[in-house]
């Protein structure tokens, strides 16, 4: 008998996503009974505000909804993601210029196929969320990492992107807020960005997925509100998963310029088609209806953001930069690393993450899920009796 051909070499060198894998562990260990404190979630614990929900349930009643709709978005969805993106991203956009898709998650990859070709070298600002690489090599392109730490809030400078760049690159990836960092761009540094992809005919793919949730009077300003002519060249991607508490619902969007976003459109017709219309539905009265709750859940963010920025500072080795964003703190933890806790004596920060679950019953993800060792990325996005209890066991550990 001849041997089975082989599976795909492609895929094979893909990663499962660390941050749901950290999730699941700790979830397979509360079902079993033990009380493990999870700061792994990227999303957020409370419920999809109920408006949202009535009107998901209304269009289970609308047989239009039972049948397949443009792969592109239902035209009255589009509509109100263009007055979103002229609203909170300051671009006038016609709605043929909108892909919807299945999360936002779909909207990045579909991004990166339809701008990337085979050997490109796309710069990619680490720490970076852990879906950007995969993506970016699933369309035959080659991430380029360029790091930006601590003592530098977690933004790159036009200096750093510039000595990365060469006649290769094509695209540059945009993330602020960012996850994991949590960092925030100010308008001056976008600007400053968006004037260099401008110079250089680089493809910018801004995700500004949580551009909704920002504190202390940051405003994420968008990188074609801070330079408009970037708009032919850039693809914006955003969703409704994270400012509504909507991460099942899978709705997310994609904006770009014609010939970009038709290739888009062209791959989803045959990869999903149309996003679940009940979903489409309820992402309209999200994004049309009143913003009220939507600001409470921020309110709530900011309140244990301070809460666990101001307790993860009392943890000796600990640096905690202010995130102004996201709802993810990333302290640097290099000074945790080399020494001995309790007989075991961590050397990276996935061994640290495994420490910590295993003696403190707290699950945080490592920072290699991100780029390099020596952070961890916890999100604030639990209630404010857990999130604290979570930290007090981290200080009674490395007390
Ligand atoms: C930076 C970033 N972009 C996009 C997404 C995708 O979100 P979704 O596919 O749930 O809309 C996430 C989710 O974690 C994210 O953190």
């Amino acid at each position: 008998m001849t041997e089975r051909a082989p599976v795909s070499r492609k895929l094979s060198a893909i990663a499962e996503s660390a941050t749901l894998k950290v999730d699941a562990k700790a979830k397979a260990l509360q079902a079993a009974g033990r009380p493990v404190i999870s700061y792994a979630a990227g999303e957020p614990d409370f419920a999809t505000p109920s408006f949202i929900v009535d009107a998901a349930a209304e269009a289970l009643r609308v047989p239009a909804n039972f049948r397949y709709t443009p792969a592109a978005g239902l035209p009255v969805l589009r509509e109100a993601i263009a007055a979103k993106t002229l609203r909170d991203s300051g671009l006038e956009v016609d709605p043929s210029r909108i892909v919807v898709t299945n999360g936002g998650k779909q909207a990045v990859y579909q991004a990166f196929q339809a701008v990337v070709n085979p050997g490109d070298e796309v710069l990619l600002p680490a720490p970076y969320w852990t879906t950007y690489p995969e993506a970016i090599r699933l369309a035959d392109g080659t991430p380029v990492e360029v790091f930006a730490g601590a003592d530098q809030e977690y933004k790159v400078t036009v200096a750093q992107l510039e000595a990365a760049r060469n006649d290769r690159t094509t695209v540059l990836v945009f993330v602020s807020p960012s996850n994991p960092t949590g960092a925030v761009y100010t308008p001056e540094e976008t600007r400053a960005i968006g004037e260099w992809a401008l110079a250089h005919g680089i493809w910018v793919i801004t995700d500004e997925i949580y551009q909704n949730l920002v504190y202390e009077g940051a405003r994420a300003v968008s990188i074609v509100e801070a330079v408009p002519e970037l708009a032919e060249q850039t693809i914006l991607v955003n969703g409704v998963a994270k400012t509504y508490a909507m991460t099942g619902w899978r709705v997310g969007w994609m904006v770009g310029p014609k010939d970009a976003i038709k290739l888009a459109a062209n791959l989803q017709s045959h990869l999903s088609s149309n996003v679940n219309n009940i979903a489409q539905r309820a992402a309209l009265a999200a994004l049309s209806g009143p913003q009220t709750e939507a600001e409470q859940m921020r309110l709530a963010f900011d309140r244990r953001r301070r809460l666990i920025v101001g307790e993860l500072a009392k943890v000796p080795g600990v640096t905690v930069p202010n995130p102004l964003g996201a709802f993810y703190v990333y302290p640097d933890v290099q000074g945790l690393l080399g020494r001995e806790w309790e007989g075991t004596t961590p050397t990276t920060t996935l061994e640290l993450a495994d420490l910590i679950l295993d003696r403190a019953e707290v699950a945080v993800v490592p920072g290699e899920a991100f780029g390099p060792s020596g952070y961890l990325r916890l999100s604030y996005a639990l209630g404010d009796d857990a999130l604290l209890e979570g930290i007090q066991r981290l200080q009674r550990l490395f007390a």
